[in-house]
């Protein structure tokens, strides 16, 4: 079992963020990554749609013998990470906006969050609001747009620009100074939103937190491989794998983007 691959889903190339960050901490893990981007995107999709989805990103993982889980999508985690939970005897690590930090450190007691429509109007980040940004007014904006450009290659292009500018000049009017990236596309797109944000607003991501977690429940559940002799990645993705070859060339670890008909 600990020499079995860790899986990674999302509803496209986003969750490479996080493979990223779990790379950089745990090198020698086996991991199996799947990119459902043929359903990108899941945001607007509803919480049943979401679930059903997740079960079956799971199950390819699991045919593929993985012996955790990381929902590298907020959007999947905050919809359907509960009843994989319930269903699965495997653990399964979520992703969540990181509000707790930027509330946290907020000075002008404003904090921006990107998110998917279908993380903004969740429970958990509801739950979370309230738990750790009392006394802090959350500016939410959905992304709309971002992650289809993102899933069409368009990730630098003069369309993004403009599309980033809609969205977020309007929260620098309310005077954030902490902006959260609520969805693992857009870590991606960090150093063109610091050119419009400026040096007084502080981008977070949950990249490097998820990658801690992921490392504590190994060590907890004694499923940290021993066996660093060969390590396997493979990268899977069910649509055009044009858009995730060109973020893995940029990895530059020699990995090739898989098509599967899943
Ligand atoms: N990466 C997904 C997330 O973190 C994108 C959601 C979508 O496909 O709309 O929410």
């Amino acid at each position: 079992m600990r020499n079995s691959p860790i899986g990674i889903f999302d509803s496209g190339v986003g969750g490479l963020t996080i493979y990223e960050e779990i790379h950089r901490l745990l090198p020698d893990e086996n991991i199996i990554y799947l990119a459902d981007s043929k359903n990108a995107p899941y945001g607007e999709k509803s919480k049943q749609e979401i679930i059903n989805i997740s079960v079956k990103n799971t199950e390819f993982l699991l045919s593929h013998g993985c012996k955790l889980i990381v929902v590298a999508c907020n959007t999947a985690s905050t919809n359907a990470v509960k009843y994989l939970r319930e269903h699965y005897n495997i653990p399964f690590i979520r992703v969540q906006p990181a509000i707790k930090p930027a509330a946290l450190n907020s000075k002008t007691k404003v904090v921006g969050i990107l998110a998917t429509k279908s993380t903004l109007k969740s429970e958990l980040l509801y739950e979370t609001s309230q738990r750790f940004a009392q006394g802090v007014d959350v500016v939410e904006r959905v992304g709309v747009g971002l992650v289809t450009l993102i899933e069409s290659g368009k990730m630098h292009s003069e369309e993004m620009t403009s599309l980033l500018k809609k969205h977020i000049l309007p929260m620098l009017e309310k005077d954030i100074d902490h902006l959260v990236l609520g969805c693992t596309h857009y870590p991606f797109l960090t150093d063109q939103i610091q050119e419009i944000v400026g040096n007084k607003v502080r981008i977070l991501d949950s990249g490097e937190a998820i990658a801690r977690q992921t490392k504590v429940i190994l060590e907890q559940e004694n499923l940290i491989n021993l066996d660093a002799t060969e390590i396997k990645r493979r990268f899977y993705t069910n649509k055009d794998p044009e858009v995730m070859q060109k973020i893995l060339d940029e990895f530059d670890e020699g990995f090739k983007a898989i098509k599967t008909n899943f």
